[in-house]
């Protein structure tokens, strides 16, 4: 099987189990789990900010980013297509209590102008929804790994500053932003007030995600994580495979970005296809049947059958995650598979 469907299906490799199985652990109810304690400690250290806290997924670390900077029935603002409302809007609504107001952007980067709409799109008496916090995601999932630009990033902070409101980045995908862009991991931290990153992504740990920001929002969130059943004890093996990665493996997200330009070029040699972003970034490629092929064609299941899997982002529309468990000929032989059922289907 070519599994592309995310780089979340990534496995440990032999020396990380081996790494994970020596890891000093201890109850981390009590702070003193030893391998959980040098990776919230690297984490300070790499990014620069004051506290950083171990967190079962990327999606817990969005939950208290938004619990710890939000009141119940704040409002959220954001742009659709990212995670935190394409995905989670529900739990968010239901869990951290707040309202989403989504923007639908051209290009999938939210700005000033954006969020300032937002905020005038409603009535703010008192009793209404007051905008708290703004969240970005970069890189962007929804939009075939495009990176949220710097300077946008900056002038989002800026302006969250001026307005009393919180920036939270989510960075599930950070790393191949910063393979990419060359931008030091600090300086991402330093234009936000939270910051997430997932190590079970690209980087090949089985679990974790690090939630960042001031000591003040993290004693929060540390609190909300036990609120809601997050509270970890000895966790040591999975933070000593986060810190292996973290070591290790960005070298392999650059490989991960390269090949992907690799397969969006070779997808463009396909009629019947089109790419949603021609210009590929990161790790991610998203692309779309046309109009007549989509009647047709079950293009999932087909390519499933001749062991080729997919995401189905929305109907028609297919994403292909590349990482370190794919090679250039495993994208070769995926192409041919697409080739095939877009031929014979
Ligand atoms: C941008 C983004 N944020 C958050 C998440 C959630 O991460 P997790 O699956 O670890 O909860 C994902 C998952 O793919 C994601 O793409």
């Amino acid at each position: 099987m070519i599994d592309l469907r995310s780089d979340t299906v990534t496995k440990p490799c032999d020396k990380m189990r081996a790494y994970m199985a020596q890891a000093p652990v201890g109850d981390d109810a009590y702070g003193e789990d030893i391998s959980i304690n040098r990776l919230q400690d690297y984490c300070k250290d790499l990014f620069q900010v004051e506290d950083a806290l171990f967190v079962t997924s990327g999606m817990m670390a969005n939950r208290l980013a938004f619990m710890s900077q939000t009141n119940r029935g704040d409002e959220v603002i954001t742009e659709n297509s990212y995670h935190v409302n394409f995905f989670d809007s529900a739990p968010m609504s239901a869990i951290a209590g707040v309202v989403m107001n989504p923007r639908l952007s051209a290009d999938g980067i939210i700005r000033v102008k954006d969020v300032e709409q937002a905020i005038h799109s409603k009535q703010r008496y008192d009793y209404f929804a007051q905008a708290k916090l703004i969240s970005v995601e970069n890189s962007i999932n929804g939009w075939a790994g495009k990176i949220f630009p710097f300077d946008t990033l900056k002038s989002l902070y800026i302006f969250a500053q001026e307005n009393k409101l919180s920036l939270h980045l989510d960075g599930a995908r950070l790393f191949n932003a910063h393979v990419a862009t060359n931008i030091a991991l600090d300086q991402y931290a330093r234009y936000c007030d939270t910051l997430s990153v997932c190590f079970s992504k690209g980087l090949g740990a089985p679990y974790g995600s690090m939630l960042m920001g001031t000591r003040e929002t993290i004693h929060k969130a540390r609190k909300y994580r036990i609120w809601l059943g997050g509270g970890i004890h000895q966790c040591g093996m999975q933070a000593a495979a986060a810190y292996y990665a973290l070591r290790n493996n960005f070298e392999r997200l650059k490989e991960d970005n390269h090949l992907a330009k690799y397969f969006a070029n070779a997808l463009l040699e396909i009629p019947g296809l089109s790419l949603n972003e021609r210009e590929i970034e990161t790790n991610i490629v998203q692309f779309s049947l046309n109009s007549s092929l989509k009647r047709d064609l079950n293009l999932l299941e087909q390519c499933g059958e001749q062991g080729l899997l997919l995401f189905p982002w929305l109907p028609g529309v297919f994403r292909a995650v590349i990482h370190r468990h794919i090679t250039q000929e495993a994208l070769d032989s995926a192409i041919r598979i697409i080739q095939n059922c877009i031929l014979n289907g």
